[in-house]
């Protein structure tokens, strides 16, 4: 990458463009669709790149076929656009509601700054040039994160596959498993499915609003929500994982599985496996399908491919501190008596309604925090609920009680995004989750509404 960079850097300073925009092949592939303010104090470059539009209404056709069933409601995002920083303006005003995709409460102006520059990394399309592919899932991780806000969630969703041998799972890593990358920078490159697997699932984007928070609840606060079986037989479980970053063993906490314990970490991973962008921790590319000649082939860019250059730091790591700075979704008023029924019914042994942040993060406004995210963050056993896929020591039964705020804009829901309704994913519960959800089944329409309209509100 370094080479091809080091070109285009030079045509646009030839060009007479500014050489120092930190995002240049990007911003010189997207100059038609991104509106660029260049904030005179600060030297900040802010990209507002319009959401996805929403699709224009076909004309009218007299009805031919028998109505469907309608799709869930279409998130629209909504995005604000901010200005230029200057000196005390870096709060949100008083009295304007936070939006879903907004940043952290008080933060400083750098750490504003740092927001808004990991956020054009997060949205700007990458190239070629850049890094992307051979195999790739998107260009950006807006594509997938974007309902609500920025940040968000989607109704896209990745595979996975793996083979089940009689209860021996086998990942089917040499074949290019367990995450498949579905788009390629050449034919030839495309990865599929292979015939030998036979499980084969899906994962549901989920939304990063708050993440930097969850990221800094001690580990001892997830523990100590473990449980011991007791009436409703819910245990949960700390799932140890070792971060790519550190190296050190930390509570995994991010993704389906709780794979992840860091953002850097689950950023490092994106980059190579959603954009196939190799970096310090994620050295090697994905060869489609386990074929090293292909790779060898169609793979030109030197790695690690996402060094930084012409950058304060790497980019997956500007885009980790743009999800650590993101604001948690903003609830609305409840319900009136929706928190004692969802406590009454059991949902809150594992949707914990509150957990604390500690005291070691270098941003203020992630320190001493109550945050009221609905989860304890720990790997339940879901019986048949569960999805197959054994990784980063969770079992293919596992699945991470999912943070519950915000979830009026992440529809669909469940792993796979099989439920369109609280409804439909309270019914599914399984395993660990089948007391409560029998429990649930046996109120009446009214109570079962309020408790989908309680987390509705979350
Ligand atoms: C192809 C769609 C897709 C793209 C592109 C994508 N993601 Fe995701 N993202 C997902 C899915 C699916 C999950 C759930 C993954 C899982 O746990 O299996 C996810 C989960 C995450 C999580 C964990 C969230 C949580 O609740 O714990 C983070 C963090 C994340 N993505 C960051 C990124 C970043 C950063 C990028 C860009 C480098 C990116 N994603 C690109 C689909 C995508
Ligand atoms: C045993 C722990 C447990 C209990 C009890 C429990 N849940 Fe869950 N819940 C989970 C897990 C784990 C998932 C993720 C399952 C999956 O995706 O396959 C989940 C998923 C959900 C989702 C989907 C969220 C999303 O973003 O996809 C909703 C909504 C939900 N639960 C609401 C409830 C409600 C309401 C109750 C009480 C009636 C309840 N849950 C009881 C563990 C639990």
């Amino acid at each position: 990458m370094n080479t091809p960079r080091t070109l285009v850097i030079l045509a646009l300073a030839c060009a007479g463009l500014d050489a120092s925009a930190k995002f240049l092949p990007l911003a010189a592939s997207t100059a038609t669709t991104a509106t660029t303010t260049t904030s005179t104090t600060t030297k900040t470059t802010v990209v507002v790149v319009p959401p996805v539009t929403p699709p224009v209404t076909p004309p009218v056709t007299p009805p031919v076929t028998p109505p469907v069933t309608p799709p869930p409601p279409r998130k629209v995002p909504a995005i604000r656009k901010y200005p230029p920083l200057h000196f005390g303006d870096n709060r949100i005003k008083p009295g304007v509601p936070a939006l879903f995709g907004d940043p952290l409460p008080n933060l400083t102006i750098q750490q504003m700054n740092q927001f808004l520059d990991g956020r054009d990394g997060f949205v700007l399309p990458q190239t070629v040039i850049g890094g992307l592919g051979p195999i790739f899932n998107r260009s950006s991780c807006v594509e997938c994160h974007s309902s609500g806000g920025i940040g968000g969630g989607s109704v896209i969703n990745a595979t996975r596959f793996a083979l089940n041998l009689n209860g021996r799972v086998d990942s089917l890593e040499a074949l290019g498993g367990s995450l498949l990358q579905e788009r390629t920078i050449h034919p030839l490159a495309q990865e599929f499915v292979p015939r030998s697997a036979n499980v084969v699932i899906l994962r549901n984007s989920t939304p990063l609003f708050g993440l930097g928070l969850i990221e800094a609840i001690p580990d001892g606060n997830i523990i100590s929500n473990r449980r011991n079986y007791g009436n409703d037989q819910i245990h949960g479980r700390v799932n140890i994982v070792t971060d790519v970053v550190s190296g050190k063993p930390m509570v995994g906490r991010f993704g389906w599985k709780a794979q992840h314990a860091t953002l850097t970490a689950f950023s490092a991973d994106a980059y190579l496996n959603e954009m196939g962008i190799t970096n310090k921790h994620f050295r090697v590319e994905n060869a489609p399908n386990g074929n090293l000649k292909l790779l060898e082939s169609y793979d030109s860019t030197l790695d690690p491919e996402d060094q930084g250059i012409g950058r304060p730091m790497p980019e997956f790591e500007m885009v980790a501190n743009f999800m650590r700075l993101l604001g948690a979704p903003p609830a609305q008023p409840a319900p009136a008596g929706g928190q004692s029924l969802f406590s009454l019914v059991g949902c809150a042994q594992c949707h914990t309604p509150a957990l604390r942040t500690g005291s070691n993060s270098q941003v203020a406004a992630l320190n001493y925090k109550d945050l009221w995210l609905y989860s304890d963050l720990l790997l339940h056993n879901m019986g048949t609920l569960g999805d197959g896929i054994f990784q980063a020591g969770a079992t293919g039964s596992e699945i991470r009680t999912p943070p519950l705020w915000g979830a009026r804009m992440s529809a669909p829901y469940l792993h796979d995004g099989r439920a369109a309704t609280i409804d439909a994913a309270i019914r599914a519960h399984e395993g660990e989750g089948r007391i409560v959800r029998d429990r649930y089944l046996k109120l009446n329409a009214a109570q079962q509404k309020l408790l989908a309209d309680f987390v509705l509100s979350l």
